[in-house]
């Protein structure tokens, strides 16, 4: 192929089949945890904890606040896998090696696929700590070419122009809201649109009122590429980004986005993210 870095079907298949050996686990969720929201998988029973070094054509994760790992367990009664720590693009990946787990993830058996991520929030009415419900994404990078499903198609994953319009769950949403709503935080939970860009530098100002007029409510540097290969192969998804920072949107401000911040945020928020993924896995 002239992609570089596409794989084959069987390159997947190895992978998977290699886990499949090596775990008795049949996760049929998986959960990629965002930065600094790698503690969700702390909370499987019964674990079964895989370093990504030790799996066959695995990518290695290169960022501080991503452990990664493979975690299989059940997680209030569901069993799952998560990923502790995952790829982006700006460490340097093609955005094939960036998706590679999910349609390992597919192969094993799963129908379901959980994305978190920190983002820095672009909506005025967000505020630091909140968290938001994806309904919706843009690609960036697809607008410049850089769309996961570039290069051959292999139809046994999926079709050639598969639909993104309906790329969120909107079942799951509703459960994720009542959920929230039962656990007490509807005060700061949000809804809205998650644009992505390659990173990884933080956007400008000129870029960030750009992307508020394009209509996105937060902005981050993964999650979109993994989302649409797993809409590609029927995977259902369901997203929800931490507002960990404003995105700086005015030239008098001295604020600076910057990644202690983001990962502050993290440490103080993520329980609650924690328990309202769990909560949410009870009822999917
Ligand atoms: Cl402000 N921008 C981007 N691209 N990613 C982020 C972020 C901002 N805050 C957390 N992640």
């Amino acid at each position: 192929s002239d992609n570089e870095c596409s794989y084959t079907y069987e390159e997947y298949k190895e992978t998977a089949d290699w886990l499949l050996d090596h775990t008795t686990k049949r996760p049929k969720v998986a959960i990629i945890c965002g930065s600094g929201l790698g503690g969700l998988a702390e909370l499987l029973e019964n674990k079964t904890v895989i370093p990504y070094e030790r799996i066959p054509r695995f990518p290695q994760s290169t960022v501080p606040g991503h452990a990664g790992q493979l975690v299989f367990g059940e997680l209030n009664g569901k069993q799952c896998v998560c990923m502790q720590g995952r790829f982006h693009f700006y460490e340097g990946y093609g955005i094939a090696k960036v998706t590679y787990p999910v349609r390992v993830f597919h192969l094993l058996g799963v129908k379901t696929l959980i994305v978190t991520n920190a983002a820095g929030g672009l909506n005025p009415d967000f505020k630091v700590g909140d968290i938001m419900l994806i309904k919706d994404h843009i690609n960036m990078p697809g607008f410049a070419g850089q769309n996961p499903l570039c290069g051959h198609n292999d139809d046994r994953f999926g079709v050639r122009f598969p639909c993104m319009s309906d790329a969120y769950d909107k079942g799951v949403f509703q459960l994720a809201q009542e959920t929230a709503e039962e656990q007490g935080c509807s005060s700061f939970l949000q809804q809205g649109v998650y644009c992505n860009l390659g990173g990884p530098s933080f956007e400008t100002i000129a870029e960030c009122k750009m992307l508020q007029s394009l209509g996105a409510d937060a902005v981050g540097m993964s999650t979109v590429p993994e989302v649409i290969v797993a809409r590609h192969c029927g995977l259902r998804v369901f997203g929800l980004s931490l507002i960990t920072n404003k995105a700086v949107m005015d030239y008098s401000s001295e604020d600076r986005a910057n990644h202690e911040e983001v990962l502050q945020t993290t440490t103080k928020r993520a329980l609650v993210l924690q328990r309202l993924v769990s909560g949410l896995l009870a009822k999917i």
